[in-house]
Order: C-alpha cells, then sequence, then structure tokens
C-alpha cells in the first residue's frame, strides 16, 4: 500500500464539471474524468482496439468510446457496454490545494 506518488495534473478549476483531461503520466496515457460523483482517473486508451476515450463522450460516470462506441463506468472502470470486454485501469486521484492530483497504479 506505501508508495503510492501522487503528481500534480491540473487546477480544478481548468475541469469543469461534466468534461475530461488527458494526460501522460510516467508515459501512460490517462484521462482524468469530472463527474457529478466527483473526480476519476482511468487509462485514456479504450480496452477494445485504439482510440483515445477522452475524445469521446462523458455522460456522467459513463465515458463513451469514439471508435466503436464501447462504454465504461470511469468509477471503477468496468465495461457497461460492448464490444470492449476488458476493464479499464483505475487510477488513485486526490485534490490538494484545488490542483487534480493523481497515482499511477502499476
Ligand atoms: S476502440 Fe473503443 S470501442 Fe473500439
Amino acid at each position: 500500500m506505501s508508495g503510492q506518488r501522487f503528481e500534480a495534473v491540473v487546477p480544478l478549476a481548468d475541469l469543469p464539471a461534466g468534461r475530461m483531461k488527458s494526460c501522460v503520466l510516467e508515459g501512460r496515457e490517462i484521462v482524468i474524468c469530472h463527474t457529478p460523483h466527483g473526480l476519476f482517473a482511468v487509462d485514456n486508451v479504450c480496452t477494445h482496439a485504439y482510440a483515445r476515450l477522452s475524445e469521446g463522450r462523458l455522460r456522467g460516470t459513463r465515458v463513451i468510446c469514439p471508435l466503436h462506441g464501447a462504454s465504461f463506468d470511469v468509477r471503477d472502470g468496468r465495461v457497461l457496454g460492448a464490444p470492449a470486454e476488458r476493464a479499464l485501469a483505475v487510477h488513485a486521484v486526490r485534490l490538494v490545494g484545488g490542483v487534480i492530483e493523481v497515482a499511477i497504479e502499476p
């Protein structure tokens, strides 16, 4: 459990509710989602083929892939809609002094 290393990504003020923000942390593409249930961070690359979820749509806590329409719950990464079958990796998020920080899960 120790060793989680959070990195500052973006001020909360720059990520309005209902929006997404992509970033690269430790070489990994991540998308931060500001939902009605809070902030969540998941891998940005769809597990079906290859598309960036940040270029799709965020509806509540559901992110929809722009390429073939798979959808995922950003709270736990699970698949909500085909054709994806594998869940997204989820990363820890915290808010420190108004700045969103993310820790990459190995
Ligand atoms: S790449 Fe996302 S649904 Fe196909």
